[in-house]
């Protein structure tokens, strides 16, 4: 039997993450920027995936998650689409892209799904995002929260470091939480928590809460995906576990085809027509 309740084939229905938040089943979330990961992803079975803001820095090379553009979201998430068509695709959108006001942030979420097919929106934030996120829901667009550290305004908040550290940020933490499912938020990713804030708040809310670097407590998990594979090798944050090395699989597939290459190996005979 389907470890879903109602997911035999096709797309997970968004209304099934609640019940499988009440049945006690654990979510998985990864991120992806194109087609060859979105496809990934989807077959190795995970429940959402992310096209996270986190392009700028993992994919783009920037140095925060600012500068990302919506143009440059709509291509990613247009091809994360296309590869990945059973989990549900969630679209992160940008700074700037919904802090102005209500309409601007409904018309920009409207996009990701109209023109990329995205199946929801993640935004940051609580306190003026809470009308955004009342107003895209209005507009039928399903929205993920986001508390805790939110990296677009990291500055705001002295740096990419842990929130809610004390009982008063810690309270904070969790009424905002709180406010943005009482706001129509499907899901709500806490990041950078300590682990029994981070309890409080799922034990507290009808809809899964998404841990990155919030303990063992949350509903489900997600990792940036080239952080997971072992891709940004320079990085090491103590939340992450790599569950591959392919910096150094990739760097020595690409010397061994150069060597070859220039060693007059490749292209073998059997590779000519
Ligand atoms: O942009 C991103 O990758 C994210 C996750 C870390 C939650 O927001």
């Amino acid at each position: 039997m389907s470890k879903y309740a109602s997911w035999t084939h096709g797309k997970l229905p968004l209304t099934e993450l609640a019940e499988l938040k009440r049945r006690g089943q654990k979510l998985a979330m990864v991120t992806a920027y194109d087609f060859p990961s979105g496809r990934i992803a989807d077959e190795a079975g995970v429940e959402l995936v992310l096209v996270g803001d986190s392009a700028a820095m993992v994919v783009l090379g920037n140095e925060s998650t600012v500068p990302v553009t919506m143009e440059e979201l709509l291509m990613l998430t247009r091809a994360v689409t296309r590869g990945a068509t059973r989990p549900l695709v969630v679209a992160d959108m940008p700074f700037g892209s919904f802090q102005v006001s209500d309409e601007v942030a409904v018309a920009n979420a409207v996009r990701f799904v109209k023109e990329a097919g995205a199946d929801a929106v993640k935004l940051e934030g609580a306190g003026p995002t809470l009308s955004r996120v009342q107003a895209i829901v209005g507009a039928g667009v399903p929205v993920m929260g986001h508390v805790g550290l939110t990296p677009q305004s990291a500055t705001m908040l002295g740096g990419f470091k842990a929130q809610g550290r004390t009982a008063e940020k810690a309270e904070r933490l969790y009424e905002d939480a709180l406010a943005l499912e009482a706001a129509g938020c499907f899901a709500v990713v806490l990041e950078a928590v300590p682990a029994a804030v981070a309890g409080r708040v799922t034990g507290a809310l009808s809809v899964p809460t998404i841990g990155i670097g919030a303990g063992v407590g949350c509903d489900g998990q997600v990792l940036v995906l080239p952080d997971l594979l072992g891709l940004n090798d320079g990085f090491a944050p103590k939340f992450l576990k790599r569950y591959g090395t392919l910096a150094d699989d990739v760097r020595g597939a690409v010397r061994r085809f150069a060597d070859e290459v220039r060693a007059g190996e490749y292209p073998g005979a059997e590779h000519g027509f």
